[in-house]
This record gives C-alpha cells, structure tokens and sequence, in this order.
C-alpha cells in the first residue's frame, strides 16, 4: 500500500506523466488511463503517488483528442500539456517543457499506466541520483518475460551506459532480462539533451531512453535503481487491466482483514479504493463495495449484497441479498433484509426492512417497521417525490406509499394498502375494498 509522505513542497522537484499514448490495445473508446482499478481511474493512482512527493509542478501530458481526460485534470486541478502528435516517450517529454520553463532542479517522468509504483521507490530513485551525482536515473526490474521492454546496459563497473529497445535490440541483448520500467528522473541540465532525440530507429520514433546513450557519451553518468516487477506492472490491454484488479482487491482485503474485518471468504468480496471499514465488522462471501461506502463498528454484511454510496451505521445488518444504492445512510442497528433495494434515504436506529422492498427518497423514522413488500413510488414519471414515514411507524406487508407522503409517528398502515394521502400519528390507515365472497354459480 502506498504510503503518504507529509513533507513540504520540494522546489527541485518537477514531475511529469505521460498519457498521451493510444492505449489502442485496450480496444476501448475510454482513454486507457480512465479505466478503473477498484473504482478508481487508473492515473489518479499515479497522480496521487506523484502528489505525495509534493513537487512543485505537477504536468500530465495527454493528446488532443482526449476530452475525458482533460475533465477529470480539470476537476482534480492538474496542469497538463498537449502532444500534438503521438511522435514517441521523447516527444512525449519534450511537449511538456514549455510547463516547466524556468524550472531548476529534477525532473521526474512517470507513465500513467503504470499504477502501483510507490512513492518510497520514487524517493530512493531520487536519492540514489543525488548521492551518485548522476544526471539519470532509471528505475528497472528483473522480467520474468523481457519481451517488448527496453532492455538496460550495464558495464562493468555498474555504470547504465544505454536503453535498447526490443526493436533495435539483436539476440545477445534480447537475453538481458534486466529491463527499463519507464520511470526515470533527470536533473534539468539533462534534459535539454532531448534537442538531440532522433527518430532514426526502426519505430521512426523519438526514444525518451537514448537520452542515456546521450548522456554518457557528454561525461553525463547514468544509474538505474531497481524495483520489483508487481510494483511496475504496465497496463497495456484488457488481461492487465484484470490482473491490475486482482492485484488491489488483494491488497484492499489484506489491509481490511489487517484492521479487524472479518471475511468468510475474502476472495469474493470486493471493496473499493475508498472503502472505509470499521473493526468487528464482518463480510460474508459473495459481497460488492461499490465506492463511497463507510461501514460502521461491529456490522455484518451478508452474502450477495451489492453496495454503493452508502453510509451504514454501527451494529447494522444487510442482506443477503440487499441492494443498496447513492445517498443512503443507514442509522445504528437498523436492519435491511433480503431482496431490499434502498436508494437515497436515511434510515433511523433500530428500524427495519426485512423483506422484498423498495425504499427510495425516504426517510424512515427510529424503530420503524416497514413490511414485506413495501413500495416506496417516488416517481411519477417525470419527478421523483418523498417519503417521510414517522417513529415507530408501522407499515403492513404489500403495501405501496405514493409519494410526495407523510405517515406519521407511530402510525399504522394495513396490509395491502396503496396510500394516496399522509396518514396522521397514533393512527390506522387502510384502504384496500373489503372482502367480497360469493358462492360459486
Ligand atoms: C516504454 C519504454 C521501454 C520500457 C517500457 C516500460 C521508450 C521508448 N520505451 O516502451 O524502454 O521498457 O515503456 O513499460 O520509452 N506516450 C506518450 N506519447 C507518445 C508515446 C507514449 O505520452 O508519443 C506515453 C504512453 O501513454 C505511456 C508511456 O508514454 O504512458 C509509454 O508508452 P508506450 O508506448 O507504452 O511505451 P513502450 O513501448 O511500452
Ligand atoms: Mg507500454
């Protein structure tokens, strides 16, 4: 899990993410970088690791044509910069630079499908660049499978002389399985050497890592720190994007077990990025946390429920099966049983809805008691409407509320009943015909 680091805004640090890139292998119309991971987009992650660094300047470098993302850097205020063409990492970089005019210090360049790497691992790199005085620093890992990686060149003496790609590389190289991550940090006065980036490879492209070969051959040294492999995963298609998620619901559920939840079977229960639980909660197997869920002390999740934007209090019940959607809170030890969908209401302590209801708009008062069937209609086609259903209320099984509609305190509604009109305290309410028998002809 990423750690936060709380320091001061660090003026020699400037850090630029690239996603600009095509993503063409997630064959998706969302920019790549805006597919999720546990509910969360997938730059956020490294956003938020860039950020925790406190750089001075922060800059996304994306292409024109992607709008989305563009919104998501406005709402969450980060600069960015268009790449107009999609000329290679090298351009990439340099497409930036207009951001950073007049910026001394380091620059750090991460790549926004490349989620997990933390911020420890950042600062070492850094530190390792500033103790060894070099001018690049490259983060690596040992491949598993080196194929499509750039492959890094060490001398003897431990120097990193140059980046090959897979595509220039010949067979000797392509057994080294000592590959680039893509993150790397160059002090201000290296970076101008991307003037001297070509495109005279065989991708016509211009390569971010032949600013090594550059650097070495003007006396500039060169490191490389390593990381591990996990750690640097790149999303590239539809299969990362899945082991990405398996990757983080395994940290999500390790860190919640770590602090108390219990879990039948963790491995099919999913939590967000943001899901907040408390101690002595337990989760049955088979159970969905959508984002912007809290869990209160000492609740119990049952099997198959499905739960987003909700607000559960201490000592609560839900499900099994219960569907709980936006903008719900329910009060302590109140109960939502099986085959209930609650959406947008607060639910008081200790009350319940225990069976096969719809509960939208509403709020439902303490100890209240809404019976098996209960409909809340809050929608008359063109608006939605509240429910208010008093203290201690009282509402018989199949019944339907048409709301905008008040029952009050202590009330009682009869089963099988459709309320038009508010129903006053301490009073029965019932509307259905009365029971006709006729002897059969
Ligand atoms: C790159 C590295 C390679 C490394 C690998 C690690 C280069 C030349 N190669 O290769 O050494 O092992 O990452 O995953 O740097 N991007 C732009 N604009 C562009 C091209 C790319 O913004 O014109 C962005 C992409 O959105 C992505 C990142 O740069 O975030 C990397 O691009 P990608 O095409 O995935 O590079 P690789 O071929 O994987
Ligand atoms: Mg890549």
């Amino acid at each position: 899990m990423r750690k936060i680091i709380m320091s001061k805004t660090k003026n020699d640090l400037a850090i630029i993410i690239l996603a600009a890139g095509q993503g063409s292998r997630m064959k998706s119309d969302l920019p790549k970088v805006l597919h999720k991971i546990a509910g969360k987009e997938m730059i956020r992650y490294v956003i938020d690791t860039a950020k925790s660094l406190n750089p001075k300047q922060l800059v996304v470098v994306i292409s024109r044509g992607q709008s989305q993302l563009m919104d998501l850097l406005s709402q969450h205020k980060i600069d960015y910069a268009i790449q107009e063409k999609q000329l290679g990492t090298g351009d990439a970089v340099r497409s930036a630079l207009s951001k950073l005019k007049g910026f001394k210090g380091n620059i750090l360049v991460m790549y926004g499908d490349t989620p997990f790497v933390e911020a420890s691992t950042l600062e070492f790199m850094l530190e390792n660049m500033q103790e060894k005085k070099t001018s690049v620093s490259v983060l690596g890992f040992v491949a598993n499978d080196p194929t499509g990686y750039g492959r890094l060149i060490i001398d003897n003496k431990g120097r990193l002389t140059s980046i090959i790609e897979e595509r220039e590389a010949d067979q000797n190289q392509k057994m080294i399985d000592l590959c680039n991550a893509g993150i790397m940090a160059f002090t201000s006065d290296a970076l101008r050497l991307l003037e001297k980036l070509d495109n005279k490879n065989s991708g016509k492209e211009f390569y971010l890592t032949d600013i090594v070969k550059i650097a070495n051959s003007r006396g500039l040294s060169c490191t490389a720190s390593l990381a591990s492999e996990v750690e640097v995963m790149g999303i590239n298609n539809r299969v990362d994007l899945a082991s990405a998620e398996v990757l983080m619901h395994g940290m999500l559920n390790l860190r919640a077990l770590d602090n108390g939840v219990s879990m039948i079977s963790p491995e099919t229960v999913h939590l967000s990025y943001d899901t907040v639980i408390e101690k002595a909660v337990t989760i049955e197997p088979y159970v969905v946390i959508g984002t912007g869920v809290k869990i209160g002390r000492g609740a119990h999740i049952r099997s198959f429920s499905y739960i987003e934007g909700t607000d559960i209090g201490d000592g609560v019940i839900v499900g099994p099966f219960a569907r709980l959607r936006k903008g719900t809170k329910l009060r302590k030890n109140s109960r939502i049983g099986n085959f209930v969908e609650v959406k947008e209401s607060d639910i008081g302590e200790d009350a319940k809805i225990n069976h096969l209801s719809y509960v939208g708009d509403s709020f439902v008062g303490k100890k209240a008691n809404i019976g098996a069937g209960t409909i809340t209609c809050n929608y008359d086609g063109k608006k939605k409407h509240k429910t208010e259903i008093g203290e201690g209320a009282f509402i018989g099984s199949n019944t339907s509320l048409v709301a905008p509609i008040k029952i009050g305190k202590n009330a009682i509604v009869g089963a099988g009943s459709t309320i038009l009109r508010d129903v006053e305290s301490n009073s029965l309410a019932i509307n259905k015909m009365p029971q006709v028998s006729k002897k059969k002809k």
